[in-house]
C-alpha cells in the first residue's frame, strides 16, 4: 500500500495551499506535513468556521487528488458510510435469470457490479490520490467510530459476502469536529490532533485580502479588530473567519472604505446572527438602532 507522499516540506504546504486560497498558521502547516508523512489521519477540531473543512478541500486541490466526502449527521450508519447492496439491482437480476435458477443468480449478486460503494468504501478503492474527508463526525453516532476504526486502522474493508477490500493506496483523511460531544480515546489514539482556533490578527487580515482582493489594509485591519472585540464578548454565535470575510465583501458593496457607526450599524446582521446578540453589540458600540 502507497502513503499520500505529497508535500516535500512544511514550506511546501504553505506555498501549495496558498496558491489555492487558504492561509495555513504554523501549527496547521507542521500538522499537515506530519499527516502526510506518517500517514496518519488527522483530527481537526475547533469552532466553526474557522476553515476545517476548507483545509481537506485546500489539500485536495493543492495535490489534483480527488476528495472523497462523507458528511456525518445523527443517524448516518454503516449503510450510509461505508456500503449496500443494491437490492432493486439484484432483484432484477433474479428474476430476469429465474430460467436458471437460484443458484445461478446467487453466484451472481453478491458481486462488485451490485455493490453501493459508500465514501468509506469508495476512498479506500481506486488507484488515484485521495483526500479522505469525514466531515463533522461529533454528529455521528458513536457506533460510527467503531466503523471509521476499522477502516482507518487496516484501510480495508471485509464484505462477508465478497471478502476483504484492501486500499492499495492510503487516503490521506481529514476528521472535523466541532467538538460538541466527546470522541473516544480509540479514535483520538489513532489521529494526529490539531485545534484550529480563530486566527491570531495578521492572519485573519491577510485571509481577508486573499479572498477579498478589493478591501485596502487600513480597511482589513479594522474589520479584524471589531470583529475581534465581537468574539472577545462572548456572544451567543461568535463571529467566524466566514463571517470576517462576507463583511469585508459587504462593505465593497456597500462602497464603504471606512468602518464608521453608520457602516457598522447597516451591515451588522452580516457578522451577529441572533437579535440578543445584535443588541448587545449596539450598547456596547453606542449604535443606535438602524432606521432610527
Ligand atoms: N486559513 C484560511 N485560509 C483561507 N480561508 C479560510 C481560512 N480559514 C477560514 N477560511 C474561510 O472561512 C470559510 C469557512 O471555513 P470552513 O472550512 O467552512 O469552516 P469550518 O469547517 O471550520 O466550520 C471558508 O470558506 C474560507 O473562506
Ligand atoms: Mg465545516
Amino acid at each position: 500500500m502507497t502513503e499520500s507522499g505529497f508535500f516535500a516540506s512544511v514550506d511546501d504546504v504553505v506555498d501549495r495551499l496558498a496558491a489555492r486560497g487558504y492561509l495555513a498558521s504554523a501549527a496547521v502547516a507542521t500538522t499537515v506535513f506530519l499527516a502526510d508523512r506518517l500517514g496518519r489521519p488527522l483530527l481537526v477540531e475547533g469552532p466553526a468556521g474557522v476553515g476545517k473543512t476548507e483545509l481537506a478541500r485546500a489539500v485536495s486541490a493543492a495535490t489534483g487528488s480527488r476528495l472523497v466526502r462523507l458528511q456525518c449527521y445523527e443517524g448516518v450508519d454503516e449503510a450510509r458510510a461505508l456500503y449496500e447492496w443494491n437490492h432493486a439491482k439484484q432483484l432484477l437480476r433474479i428474476t430476469a435469470g429465474r430460467d436458471e435458477g437460484w443458484e445461478a443468480a446467487r453466484a451472481d449478486i453478491f458481486t462488485e457490479e451490485f455493490l453501493l460503494a459508500r465514501p468509506l468504501l469508495t476512498a479506500i478503492t481506486g488507484d488515484e490520490p485521495t483526500v479522505l474527508l469525514v466531515d463533522e463526525v461529533d454528529k455521528a453516532d458513536v457506533e460510527v467510530e467503531g466503523l471509521l476504526l476499522e477502516v482507518l486502522g487496516d484501510f480495508q474493508v471485509t464484505v462477508p459476502e465478497l471478502g476483504t477490500i484492501v486500499a492499495k493506496r492510503k487516503p490521506f483523511t481529514v476528521l472535523t469536529s466541532n467538538a460538541t460531544r466527546d470522541l473516544s480515546d480509540a479514535l483520538r489514539r489513532r489521529c494526529l490532533f490539531l485545534h484550529i482556533d480563530f486566527p491570531d490578527a495578521e492572519l485573519e487580515q491577510r485571509i481577508v485580502r486573499t479572498k477579498v482582493p478589493g478591501v485596502d489594509e487600513a480597511l482589513a485591519a479594522s474589520l479584524v479588530r471589531v470583529v475581534g472585540a465581537l468574539r472577545a464578548m462572548e456572544l451567543r454565535k461568535a463571529p467566524s473567519v466566514a463571517e470576517t470575510v462576507d463583511w469585508a465583501r459587504t462593505l465593497l458593496a456597500l462602497g464603504a472604505d471606512t468602518l464608521d457607526d453608520d457602516v457598522v450599524r447597516q451591515s451588522l446582521g452580516v457578522i451577529v446572527k441572533h437579535q440578543d446578540d445584535a443588541t448587545r453589540v449596539r450598547d456596547r458600540l453606542n449604535l443606535s438602532e438602524a432606521g432610527r
